[in-house]
């Protein structure tokens, strides 16, 4: 199956996919995730994406969409992906279509984690991310065993960059003006599957599980 993951900054698109890409056995493409090691790697990609992400802005396309074409064309694609943060603007949507067109491929289902904006700055101050793994916490809505360590590898806890308050105002806007009309967009398409956000992240779980036949 290839699934594109939408939502704002915040809404749960990695806890998410996670969850989905493990249970479907296909790989969680996250451009944020991809983006972030190669800042902590110190690659040219890294140096020049952060000087965006830092800000809250989007990375060019012409980054961005070389990276996830490359990144698509991977073995481990062939039976399907999660797509969590791309596309974020129309016009990276159209490319994602004609890079899957080329790969003799097309999206399944878009999934959208509609959460309401006052929500979404709690969710991210409060989220904390493992250093080694990725695998990310919330201080309030769920909490690691031990305060600061990963429950899956042990590793260190951090605060992502981009989760300081004014960072976090830019991202929404960005958002709302640049990819909250993706949502039209794939509607219109037929491919919108539309998942209340605002729920324990078990029941969006299996709102999500329900609404793409998947009983996980
Ligand atoms: P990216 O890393 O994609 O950031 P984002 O879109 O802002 O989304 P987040 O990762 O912040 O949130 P999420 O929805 O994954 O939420 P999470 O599951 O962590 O992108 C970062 C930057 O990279 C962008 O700003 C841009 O600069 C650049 N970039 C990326 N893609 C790009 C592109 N295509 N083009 C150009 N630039 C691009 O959950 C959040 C918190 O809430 C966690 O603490 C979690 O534990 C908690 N939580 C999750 N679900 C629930 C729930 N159901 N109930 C309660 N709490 C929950
Ligand atoms: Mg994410
Ligand atoms: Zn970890």
């Amino acid at each position: 199956m290839n699934i594109v993951l939408m939502g704002p900054p915040g809404a749960g698109k990695g806890t998410k996919a996670d969850v989905m890409a493990r249970n479907l056995f296909v790989p969680h493409i996250s451009t944020g995730d991809i983006f972030r090691a190669n800042i902590k790697a110190g690659t040219e990609l890294g140096q020049l994406a952060n000087q965006y992400i830092s800000k809250g802005d989007l990375v060019p396309d012409e980054v961005t969409l070389a990276m996830i074409k490359d990144r698509l064309a991977e073995d481990d694609c062939a039976k399907g992906f999660i797509l969590d943060g791309l596309p974020r603007t129309i016009g990276q949507a159209d490319a994602l279509e004609a890079i899957l067109a080329e790969q003799g491929k097309q999206l399944d289902k878009v999934v959208n984690i509609d959460v309401p904006e006052e929500l979404l700055i709690a969710r991210l101050c409060g989220r904390r991310v493992c250093r080694n793994c990725s695998q990310t916490y919330h201080l309030e809505n769920n909490p690691p065993t031990e305060a600061g360590r990963c429950d899956e590898c042990g590793g260190e806890l951090y605060q992502r960059a981009d989760d300081s308050e004014e960072t976090i105002k830019n991202r929404l806007e960005v958002y709302r003006a640049q990819s909250e009309p993706l949502i039209a967009y794939y509607e219109q398409k037929g491919l919108l599957l539309s998942i209340n956000g605002n729920q324990t992240i078990n029941n969006v779980l299996m709102d999500i599980g329900k609404g793409l036949g998947q009983n996980w």
